[in-house]
């Protein structure tokens, strides 16, 4: 397969990260709940060296919530402040401000023992493309908080938005890379509709989807798309070909359209129509 991402994105993005960094003490780091490995971007390590951290878990309404709940018992474990939300309805958005003076702490007790009280944290929410980063920032500004306007020393046209008198959070979002090591990864990018459907085989796409669904979500599958019912993975394409047969993808002369039929399954799988799905888990 072939991405969207060209080393000439990835120089202009992590050239406006490098810059923004330097403004913050915090980065809420936002990931896909259905796929929080491939979602997550590996040179965040480096870049967001000495910074504080804070792992969201954003679309969680889409995705397996006992998986979640594997997720955030994973990242407690490893010590990382995490916290599950939907963006889009402001659910568990309320969290996250207490969620930053815990991912902050050291950070606070720090600025106290050299006499630096009541400076508020600085944040910034930063992620891949599509992964709700502008819906996050307008989920916490809510309606009361107001615009701090330009600073100094401050690059200017930047606004901070003050959440409350001990966080500001910058309004632009640090856009990141996706991690692009191996097949698996843009499988998974792809299947969730982080990438541009243009630049791969939609029918092959719609085949590892089912394929992935007759091993994990058999039952969803069924329940969505009756020919599917008692298939195998080596029968994915008479699933897909009965998802057309349903769904009266034809084309002319009665052939069936499968391209149609690909996008019909991606679109219900990647909303939510079909059902709630993490393709990935911890310690995988
Ligand atoms: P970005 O800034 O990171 O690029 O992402 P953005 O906020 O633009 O969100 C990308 C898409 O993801 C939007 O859908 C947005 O509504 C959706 N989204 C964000 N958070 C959530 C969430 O928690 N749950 C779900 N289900 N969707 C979420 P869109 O199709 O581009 O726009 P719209 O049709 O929703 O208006």
């Amino acid at each position: 397969m072939n991405y969207q991402w060209y080393p000439g994105h990835m120089t202009k993005a992590r050239r406006m990260m490098e810059e923004n960094i330097k403004l913050i003490d915090l980065m809420i780091e936002l990931v896909d709940a259905r796929i929080p490995v491939s979602s997550r971007n590996p040179d965040i390590h480096t870049l967001g060296q000495n910074k504080s951290r804070l792992i969201v878990l954003n679309k969680c309404d889409l995705a397996d919530e006992k998986i979640t709940k594997e997720w955030l018992a994973f990242y407690e474990s490893q010590n990382v402040t995490a916290v599950e939300v939907n963006a889009k309805q402001k659910k568990g958005v309320g969290q996250i401000q207490s969620a930053v003076q815990k991912a902050c702490q050291e950070k606070i007790e720090r600025d106290r023992k050299r006499g630096i009280i009541g400076r508020p944290v600085r944040a910034m929410v930063v992620g891949i493309p599509n992964v709700g980063k502008s819906t996050l920032i307008n989920a916490i500004a809510g309606r009361n908080t107001a615009q701090t306007g330009n600073k100094p020393g401050v690059t200017k046209g930047k606004q901070w938005i003050r959440l409350n008198k001990s966080i500001e959070l910058l309004d632009t979002p640090g856009i990141l890379w996706p991690k692009m090591e191996n097949q698996i990864t843009g499988l998974h990018l792809a299947m969730i509709g982080s990438m541009n459907d243009e630049i791969f085989q939609i029918e092959e796409l719609a085949l590892d989807t089912i394929k992935f669904l007759q091993k994990e979500y058999p039952s969803l599958l069924a329940a969505r798309f009756p020919s599917c019912e008692g298939l195998g993975e080596a029968e994915a394409l008479r699933c897909l070909e009965g998802i057309a047969k349903d769904r009266g993808c034809l084309k002319k002369g009665e052939e069936l359209n499968l391209e149609k039929a690909s996008n019909i399954l991606l679109d219900e799988f990647r909303n939510g129509k079909l059902g709630r799905f993490t393709l990935e888990r911890p310690n995988d």
